[in-house]
């Protein structure tokens, strides 16, 4: 009998290691526990036992049955379901738990005030695809065949003639070639370079293109659009300045640059955008007359609005998905 308690022990002690799960253990709480039971077997045979060899057994055994309870009882704690029918691990006076809602990313929001107030100046809103041609995103627009843009460098080729787009205006040319003037939209969306990450840039970012065609369309009227959006963006007090620049696609051209001022140091110029009056070359190319109609373009960069506006000092973070930031907006 002495030697069948030892037996039974340890073969307990090797199916310790397969209880995985509340099933696992309810099935070896069986094959000891259950009528027929290796435990409940050996009371049984310990019953036809005689008086001095009950005595010699009877508390191995009783220490043999209270160890694998005491075992299985340490088990049923450690899985869900098995606590499920204990009472005690319902505590009714727990507060419930608060549902986390999520909210919408801070560029989205930038984004949404912008489209919102362009619409507001009668700009309708379109969109174009992230991997684009190299016709549409460089030669269309007037980039000549050795621009310093086209360089590997800056692009991310897919191949020869595609690419992810490195800026939103290759969707002019696609709303133009689509449709003849008057146009008068922006086109919000990713663009991508390949540049070195750094707190100032991104190898993805976020741009709104803006185009305007019609037959009488004046750089006074870019200049008064942008204005009206950057006061309204940024606040009536807004500190702003038109820089000449160049673009293959533009002629004239200009860039726009707001105050940068933070708390405690000194203060600058930040450049937001770029315009200018479409280059006539461009209108020839999506088969609008350039003798009749005039346009005006811009494309400005999310990414730097939202971190004046919102004094964020590195463009990393609208990246990271770091909830300790997104949650502050
Ligand atoms: N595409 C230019 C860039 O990514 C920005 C730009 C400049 C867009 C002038 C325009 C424009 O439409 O007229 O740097």
């Amino acid at each position: 009998m002495t030697q069948k308690i030892l037996l039974t022990e340890s073969e307990f002690n090797s199916d310790l290691l397969n209880i995985i799960d509340s099933k696992s253990l309810e099935e070896i709480r069986i094959k000891y526990f259950s009528k027929k039971g290796k435990i409940s077997q050996l009371f049984d045979e310990f019953r036809s036992l005689s008086a001095d060899e009950k005595k010699l057994s009877g508390k191995r055994l009783n220490e043999l049955k209270s160890f694998v309870q005491s075992k299985l009882d340490e088990l049923k704690n450690s899985f869900p379901g098995s606590e499920i029918k204990d009472e005690k691990f319902f505590d009714l006076s727990l507060p419930g738990r608060e549902k986390i809602i999520g909210s919408k990313h801070i560029l989205i929001q930038t984004l949404d005030e912008i489209k919102l107030i362009f619409k507001g100046l009668g700009f309708s809103i379109h969109e174009g695809p992230e991997l684009e041609s190299d016709y549409n995103n460089f030669e269309a627009l007037n980039f000549p065949p050795d621009h310093p843009a086209r360089d590997m460098q800056d692009t991310f080729f897919v191949n020869k003639n595609f690419l992810l787009r490195t800026h939103t205006s290759p969707v002019q040319i696609r709303l133009m070639k689509a449709q003849q003037p008057p146009v008068r939209a922006i086109m919000p969306g990713k663009v991508y370079r390949n540049e070195a990450v750094s707190a100032k840039s991104y190898c993805l970012f976020h741009q709104v293109e803006g185009l305007y065609v019609d037959t009488d369309v004046t750089f006074a009227e870019l200049k008064g659009t942008l204005i009206a959006f950057a006061r309204q963006f940024f606040g009536k007090d807004v500190r702003y300045r038109f820089r000449p620049s160049f673009f293959p696609f533009t002629e004239p051209s200009a860039e726009v640059d707001i105050w940068w001022q933070p708390k405690d140091k000194p203060g600058r110029w930040l450049e937001i955008l770029g315009c200018g009056m479409v280059d006539p070359n461009v209108l020839d190319n999506v088969g609008v007359d350039s003798e009749k109609y005039v346009g005006y373009a811009f494309g400005m960069g999310v990414e730097r609005i939202a971190l004046l506006k919102y004094k964020i000092g590195d463009i990393r973070v609208f990246f990271d998905n770091d909830k300790r930031f997104l949650t502050q907006f």
